[in-house]
């Protein structure tokens, strides 16, 4: 099987997450549950993740919170900052891991948008959108859809000088581009652990900002003040009711740790000379559409002239290419794209795709599409 879904969850992971974890599971207790050695090098270990974590994104350890999915953060995030009719300003590319919080708390929702891969004609409107009365703004760095990377740094800047709080997505960034809390001056930063950070599904991390409000979506014991009926006040506790994914977290620290010895610029730089590679030849390929742009990501979507993408993509996984059609959980990305009645299909590179899946899977298409 040639796996090109890495936009859902990046596989294989690296073998040291796979020890890892098993290692964890077989070895460690509750974190800050119990005196013996168990659990206190349960404890070691989800302080090594802040520490390794908060060293990667700029964030201060006790500020890294381990979640169970960017979806997870995300909801974190918006019931801190955000309250029924409050204005939310968002990109016209989020999923809806930010749309479905925003919609369920009965924000009054503003989308930014701008043709496709345009940079300047989406800061225009996030300019003329982020006025004095937002309440919040929530922007992906990456669009999970077409690959699109947004430019997070000048949002955040419009942002600052309005003094309005940011929460940024970095659900399709984090291990692919640099991902920086504090340069943003962010409220929060949310990801997941199984995409580009190589860990296992059922873990995220939640990087706070210092002065940001935080409001537990949980609350539960966390083995600190216990006497109390609050939760605490002091991060990371306030918002880790309950005994913490261990085992993912230890397979979530050996994906950071893999990344960092491979070097974040080596990985992101393969994955974008595969992506010339694989944009270029589909776009050769005749009745194909690709959405291509200079700011992308191994995430390329395309069309077929007179075909229906999720039987396209029903035909690829038949001749053994893992892909992901459809609306990919982001209805909004595709009506800003124009592509909400047609969807798209979606190929997403990882740090293991090589230019042989990628010969594999245009030539594929092409003997589908003859
Ligand atoms: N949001 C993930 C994706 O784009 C699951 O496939």
């Amino acid at each position: 099987m040639i796996y090109l879904d890495n936009g859902a969850t990046s596989l294989p992971k690296p073998e040291g997450v796979i020890r890892a974890m098993t290692w964890a599971a077989g070895h460690l207790a509750s974190p800050g549950r119990g005196s013996a050695k168990p659990s206190e090098q349960a404890d070691e270990l989800l302080y090594t993740l802040r520490l390794t974590a908060g060293e990667m994104f700029s964030c201060e350890p006790q500020n890294v919170i381990l979640t169970t999915s960017a979806t997870h953060g995300l909801n974190i995030a918006i019931r801190s900052l955000a309250k029924a009719g409050d204005r939310v300003v968002i990109s016209g590319m989020e999923h809806n891991a930010v749309v479905r919080p925003l919609h369920a708390l009965g924000a009054d929702i503003q989308a930014a948008r701008g043709a496709l891969f345009d940079n300047g004609a989406l800061l225009r409107d996030f300019d003329r959108l982020l006025t004095r009365d937002t309440a919040l703004c929530v922007t992906t760095q990456v669009s999970n859809v077409f690959g699109w990377v947004l430019p997070v740094r000048e949002i955040a800047a419009l942002c600052r000088e309005r003094g309005i709080p940011l929460v940024v997505d970095a659900a399709q960034s984090a291990g692919v581009l640099p991902v920086n809390l504090r340069e943003w001056d962010a409220a929060f930063v949310a990801m997941p652990g199984h995409k580009g950070l190589l860990g296992p599904q059922g873990t995220g991390l939640l990087l706070c900002g210092e002065h940001t409000r935080t409001a537990p979506l949980l609350a539960g014991g966390t083995g600190s003040v216990s006497r109390e009926r609050d939760m605490p006040d002091f991060l990371p506790d306030r918002l880790e009711a309950g005994t913490q994914n261990i085992p993912g977290a230890a397979g979530l620290l050996a994906g950071l740790r893999y990344l960092r010895t491979q070097g974040l610029d080596s990985v992101a730089r393969r994955e974008s000379d595969l992506r010339e590679m694989l944009t270029g030849r589909l776009g050769r390929i005749p009745g194909v559409r690709v959405f291509r742009g200079e700011k992308q990501t191994g995430v390329v979507s395309f069309l077929a002239e007179g075909r229906d993408c999720v039987s396209l993509a029903g035909e690829l996984a038949a001749a053994g290419i893992a892909l992901r059609a459809g609306l990919h959980c982001a209805p909004l990305a595709h009506e800003t794209a124009g592509t909400l009645e047609t969807g798209t299909v979606r190929a997403s590179l990882g740090p293991f795709s090589t230019a042989g899946d990628v010969r594999f899977l245009t030539r594929t298409l092409e003997q589908l599409l003859a």
